[in-house]
C-alpha cells in the first residue's frame, strides 16, 4: 500500500513485497538516509581530471577515494528527476509502478507480442520488466536496445543543440555491464534479447516482431521517432506505449508529430512530471 509514493502499510503477498523491494532497490530508493557518495574521479574530465590523476593514484593505492558526499532528495527519487549515482534505473518509483500496471493488464488482457525498452541505460527498468513477467509465469521476450555508448550527436533539426551525448561518462554503460547487471537479480535468460547499436540501424531488423509494451527512453526527437516509425505498427491493440521523456521538447515533438502522422487519437495518461503512456485502441 502506498501513501504519497512511499509504502506504509502490509504487503498482500510475497509476490507484492518482491516487486516493491526490487524496484526500490533498482531506483536506488531503499537508502533511506538518502545519502550517496560519488568519487571525485567520476566528477570531472578534461584538465581537472588530467591533475586529479596522480593525485587519486596515490590515494587509490592506500586503498582510500575521494568521494563527494551528496544527500538525494526522496521525492526526486520517487518521480525519477535526478540522476543518482548508485542505482540501476534512474527512471524512479512512478514509472516503475506504471510498468508494473501495464504488464499486470497485458497479462491479464492475453495481449500478443514481446516487450521492448529502447534506452536502458545500467537496465534497471528492463530488469524490472522481466521481474514482473516471471511472477506472472509469462515466457514474454523483452528486447533491450542502447547503443550502450550513450546518446548520438544530435543530426536531426528537432534535436538542434541537444547535449546528451557530451554526457558520455555517465550514460554510456557497456552492453557486458547491462548482462550482468540483470544476472546480478538472477533475471538473465535467453529471453532476454540484447540489439547494440543506434535505433535507426537496429529498429528495421525487428519490423517482424510482435510487442505488447513499447518503452521509449532515448531522450530525443530521432531516438524516439526512428523506434516508433520502424515499430509502432507491431504494437498489438490493447499494447502500451511508455514515453519516459515527455517533459523534453525533441521527444515530446516526436511523439506529437507521429500522432499527428498516424492520426493516433488514444489518450495520452500523465504517470508523474516526465512521463505519459498510452494504450492502443485500433
Ligand atoms: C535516459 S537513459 C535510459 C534510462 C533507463 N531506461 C533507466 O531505466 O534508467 C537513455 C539511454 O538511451 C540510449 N540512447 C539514446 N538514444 C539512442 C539511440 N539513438 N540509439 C541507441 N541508444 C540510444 C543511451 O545510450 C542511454 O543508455
Amino acid at each position: 500500500m502506498y501513501k504519497n509514493d512511499v509504502l506504509t502499510g502490509p504487503i498482500s503477498s510475497i509476490t507484492s513485497l518482491y516487486l516493491k523491494n526490487l524496484k526500490h532497490t533498482l531506483i536506488d530508493f531503499h537508502r533511506l538516509d538518502g545519502i550517496q557518495y560519488i568519487p571525485l574521479a567520476k566528477r570531472h574530465s578534461g584538465l581537472v581530471a588530467a591533475l586529479l590523476k596522480p593525485i587519486m593514484r596515490l590515494i587509490n593505492r592506500l586503498n582510500y577515494d575521494l568521494v563527494q558526499v551528496r544527500k538525494f532528495d526522496l521525492r526526486k527519487r520517487i518521480n525519477g528527476e535526478d540522476w543518482p549515482e548508485n542505482a540501476e534505473s534512474m527512471i524512479g518509483l512512478k514509472r516503475m509502478n506504471n510498468i508494473q500496471y501495464c504488464i499486470e493488464q497485458i497479462v491479464k488482457d492475453n495481449i500478443e507480442g514481446d516487450l521492448i525498452e529502447t534506452g536502458v541505460w545500467r537496465g534497471g527498468a528492463s530488469i524490472f520488466m522481466k521481474a514482473n513477467l516471471l511472477v506472472q509465469g509469462s515466457q514474454k521476450r523483452i528486447f533491450v536496445c542502447d547503443s550502450f555508448e550513450g546518446l548520438p550527436r544530435p543530426t536531426h533539426k528537432e534535436d538542434k543543440g541537444d547535449i546528451h551525448y557530451t554526457h558520455h561518462q555517465y550514460l554510456a554503460v557497456a552492453q557486458e555491464q547491462v548482462a550482468k547487471n540483470f544476472q546480478k537479480y538472477g533475471l538473465l535468460d535467453d529471453n532476454i534479447i540484447f540489439k547494440k547499436g543506434w535505433f535507426k540501424d537496429t529498429m528495421p531488423s525487428l519490423r517482424a516482431e510482435k510487442f505488447s509494451l513499447i518503452r521509449l527512453d532515448g531522450d530525443m526527437y530521432e531516438s524516439t521517432m526512428d523506434v516508433l516509425q520502424n515499430i509502432y505498427d507491431n504494437l498489438s491493440v490493447g499494447g502500451y506505449v511508455i514515453v519516459d521523456d515527455w517533459a523534453l521538447p525533441g521527444c515530446q515533438k516526436a511523439v506529437t508529430d507521429f500522432r499527428a502522422e498516424r492520426n493516433l487519437t488514444e489518450k495520452l495518461v500523465t504517470i508523474d512530471n516526465i512521463a505519459v503512456y498510452w494504450r492502443k485502441e485500433k
